[in-house]
């Protein structure tokens, strides 16, 4: 008989995403109030992932700004512009940041000594960036195209969800 172990955290880029998809809309299905269900999301995926120290999200709360959200990790810097960091670089440029090693990142901003890898997948909702979606880990090239790419469909379904509670 065959064994297949479905969703096993790697982190050699076979992570499961569309299972992780399937558990995200699993844990926010009718639940209208989006801080309880990113902060439930960041709990899903700091449990279900590998090798993260840091995974949760920056809320867009005046323009330009990105305020700290729910998360799971060390304390973290709670007020990101737009024009700092990989996050603001997210929110700049819609597209998701994968940063192999994030001391050559110009700018990059230590929130936890021990962070050396990241990806940012920026959210948008009706054209306009709402917050965005940052994990952190401690090892260099932690994250590869497979993973920027799963995270960032898991941030087109994150979009879905009641923004205009926010
Ligand atoms: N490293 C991020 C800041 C947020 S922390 O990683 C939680 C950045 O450069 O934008």
């Amino acid at each position: 008989m065959q064994t297949t172990i479905a969703s096993e955290p790697t982190s050699t880029g076979e992570f499961d995403y569309a299972m992780l998809l399937e558990q995200a809309r699993a844990i926010t299905a009718g639940e209208p109030d989006l801080i309880a269900n990113l902060s439930n999301l960041s709990a899903l995926v700091y449990d279900q992932l590998a090798d993260v120290n840091w995974v949760g999200f920056y809320l867009v709360r005046e323009p330009e700004l990105l305020v700290l959200g729910p998360f799971q990790g060390k304390v973290a810097c709670i007020r990101i512009p737009f024009t700092q960091g990989v996050c603001g670089a997210a929110a700049r440029t819609h597209e998701t940041q994968l940063v192999r090693d994030v001391h050559e990142f110009p700018g990059h901003i230590a929130c936890d000594a021990a962070s050396n890898s990241e990806v940012v997948v920026p959210l948008i909702v009706n054209g306009r960036v709402v917050g965005v979606f940052d994990l952190d880990s401690p090892s260099v090239g932690r994250f590869n195209e497979q993973d920027a790419a799963g995270l960032t469909q898991l941030g087109r379904f994150i979009e879905t969800l009641n923004w205009a509670s926010l």
